[in-house]
């Protein structure tokens, strides 16, 4: 499973690729607005400058053709662009439209297992189901990632799954087993994820052990 980062701030997402374990990352307006980025094109064009890989990036308009016009213009600013694109008709239709020009997709806003298939089908590069807003209505958030996975897998469907709306760590794990081809997640459960109780113990216990033995006049043949 490859991760992404699901953030539009530039700091974060240089932490994150430097770490080496990030190849994409996947924005939404409210990302944007949380990251203070009203200059849409400049930011988007900066995070591609950032990361080898695709940048996902949502159409705000909810008519098929404008949306088609939209993403034809934000997928001229970098070839590393993905056009996100919510899951209704007129998604569908330019989705369908798009993949025609070859212009990548991801289906965003997917909450059930035939809206992926409807993604599939029109031709989506991704699909982007929401674990964690499924779980805050009490539904089953990685249960529609299974449903997801396995659909696509009997059909050997090309579009690959992107777990988004990722809250800590475990929803990665789940992910990963589950056989999800992407999880999007915020910087800090990448942050979760690097790190364990017994790491920084024994880390510190190295250190210490290393000192005493300095202290014996043995730490010089390292
Ligand atoms: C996915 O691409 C979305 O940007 C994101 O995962 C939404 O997550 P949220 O539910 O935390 O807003």
């Amino acid at each position: 499973m490859r991760l992404f980062l699901d953030t539009a701030d530039v700091g974060q997402i240089r932490e994150g690729v430097k770490l080496g374990v990030i190849s994409g990352v996947t924005t939404n307006p409210s990302l944007l607005y949380q990251a203070g980025r009203a200059d849409y094109k400049a930011a988007i064009m900066e995070i591609c400058s950032i990361v080898n890989g695709p940048v996902s990036a949502e159409v705000l308009s909810q008519e098929a053709q404008s949306m088609v016009d939209e993403a034809r213009e934000i997928s001229s600013w970098s070839p590393h662009v993905v056009i996100k694109i919510p899951c209704t008709a007129s998604g569908l239709e330019a989705i369908s439209t798009l993949s025609k020009e070859n212009i990548k997709t991801n289906m965003t806003l997917c909450f059930s297992p035939n809206q992926a298939l409807l993604g599939a089908l029109a031709g989506a590069t991704y699909v982007s189901p929401f674990v964690g807003r499924l779980d805050d209505v009490g539904q089953d958030g990685m249960g529609l990632v299974a449903e997801i996975v396995d659909l696509l897998d009997n059909y050997t469907l090309p579009t690959q799954v992107i777990a988004a709306s990722i809250r800590h760590p475990m929803h990665c794990v789940v992910a990963a087993k589950l056989g999800a081809h992407i999880a999007t997640i915020p910087y800090n459960v990448l942050i979760q994820m690097i790190k364990h109780p017994l790491t920084t113990v024994g880390i510190a216990r190295f250190q210490e052990d290393w000192q005493r033995l300095s202290g014996q006049g043995r730490g010089d043949k390292r």
